[in-house]
């Protein structure tokens, strides 16, 4: 393809996961080709019926594979034209990645450098990549933009801050590539239909899940985690922005990859935060019933406050969100309600065979 041309085939890494599952549909609803690479470690095969059921079309492949294994992601690059990648497969648990950091940068950097080798090999040069607002660690109050200097504070954020430079490096020493960088601050909600959604392993450690688990009476109360941070009602403030809108933002970043080589970097969210009471007081109005809470410590690690400033996208590409937490919250509820149990138990959609 010339790099001017807009992609057609898009190989989405971690497509069965939460945001790329509602990524396949979004692309899939725009005509696109999707190819899927996952290894399920934190989502299931059932997830890609879901998301062929509500396109009402197919996904082009699947493959079970580790986006570390190089022979087996450059097999799917020999067997598919791939115009574009999404790369939204990593570890994504900031806890976990304080305890086990090597497992953090081996899959999140290392399996990003094995896919920009697969890439290369093949000649392709455009990529949209997952990125967090995390590594702009304690930054806040005030919205930040994307020239708040980087200060990871964990290995989950510190490897996704590397891969931020290796990318940024290799579009500098690379006059071919095309990246465009996405930091995410709080993805929550769920595809209107309530077939897609978050279904976290185990305790969910994000807020949203755990306030819908609650919700559903699968947990008693929900720990709210510190009532005395210097915010309004105490309670640590974030950005949470719509999993749709977080997946819009995609297909336009898709269509900009025609604007030019280089690398691009944009902050993902509202613009406006929302305390941890804000969250459960919104879930309770869509729920229709009060959410029990108790104040808990504060959990080590947190800040008090993190809110996007997400102007330059918006000028850029003229993307906005137009969905706000009273609409994050119903749609989680909806997927909560339809599916208490998660994905368990669904059917699943048989891998593409190598
Ligand atoms: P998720 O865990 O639901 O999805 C990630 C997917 O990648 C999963 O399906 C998992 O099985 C797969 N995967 C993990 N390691 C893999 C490997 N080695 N090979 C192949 N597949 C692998 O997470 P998510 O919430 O959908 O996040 C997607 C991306 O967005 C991640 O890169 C994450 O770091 C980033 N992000 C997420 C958030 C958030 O709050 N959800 C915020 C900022 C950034
Ligand atoms: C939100 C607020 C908690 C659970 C994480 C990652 C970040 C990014 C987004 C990937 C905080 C409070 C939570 C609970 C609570 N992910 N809370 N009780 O920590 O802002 O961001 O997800 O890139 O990197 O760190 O999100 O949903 O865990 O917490 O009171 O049971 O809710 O303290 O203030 P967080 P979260």
């Amino acid at each position: 393809m010339t790099p001017t041309s807009a992609p057609s085939t898009v190989l989405v890494t971690g497509g069965a996961g939460f945001i790329g599952s509602h990524a396949c549909v979004e692309l899939l609803d725009h005509g696109y080709e999707v190819i899927v690479v996952d290894d399920y470690s934190n989502s299931t095969p059932q997830v890609l019926t879901r998301v062929e059921r509500i396109a009402g079309r197919f996904v082009g492949a699947v493959y079970e594979l580790d986006i570390r294994d190089r022979h087996a992601l450059s097999a799917v690059f020999d067997r598919h034209s791939v115009d574009a990648v999404v790369h939204f497969a990593a570890h994504k648990a900031v806890g976990e990645s304080t305890r086990m950091p090597v497992e953090y940068y081996d899959t999140n950097v290392g399996g990003t450098t094995a896919l920009l080798r697969a890439m290369h090999e093949h000649g392709v040069h455009q990529l949209v990549f997952s990125s967090s607002c995390s590594i702009y660690g304690d930054a806040g109050p005030g919205p930040l933009d994307e020239a708040t200097p980087a200060r990871p504070t964990n290995p989950y954020a510190a490897s996704k801050w590397i891969c931020e430079q290796i990318l940024a490096d290799v579009c500098q020493r690379c006059p071919e590539y095309t990246v465009l960088c996405l930091r995410y601050f709080n993805p929550a909600g769920a595809h209107p239909s309530g077939l897609l959604g978050e279904d976290p392993y185990g305790t969910p450690d994000n807020l949203m899940p755990y306030v819908a688990q609650v919700a559903i009476g699968r947990r008693k109360r929900v720990h709210v985690f510190g009532a005395d941070y210097p915010t309004p009602d105490g309670t640590a403030i974030r950005d949470y922005l719509h999993v749709m809108d977080t997946v819009e933002a995609h297909r336009v970043a898709l269509d900009h990859l025609a604007d030019g080589p280089g690398m691009r970097v944009y902050n993902l969210g509202v613009g406006k935060g929302s305390s941890v009471l804000d969250v459960i007081t919104a879930f309770s109005e869509a729920c229709g019933r009060p959410i029990p809470y108790e104040v808990a410590a504060r959990r080590p690690g947190d800040v008090a406050e993190l809110v996007a400033d997400a102007t330059a996208v918006a000028r850029a590409w003229g993307w906005r969100p137009i969905r706000d937490l009273a609409d994050t919250c119903r749609d989680a509820w909806r997927f909560q309600q339809l599916n208490p149990h998660g994905y368990a138990g669904s059917a699943r959609r048989p891998n593409t065979k190598a």
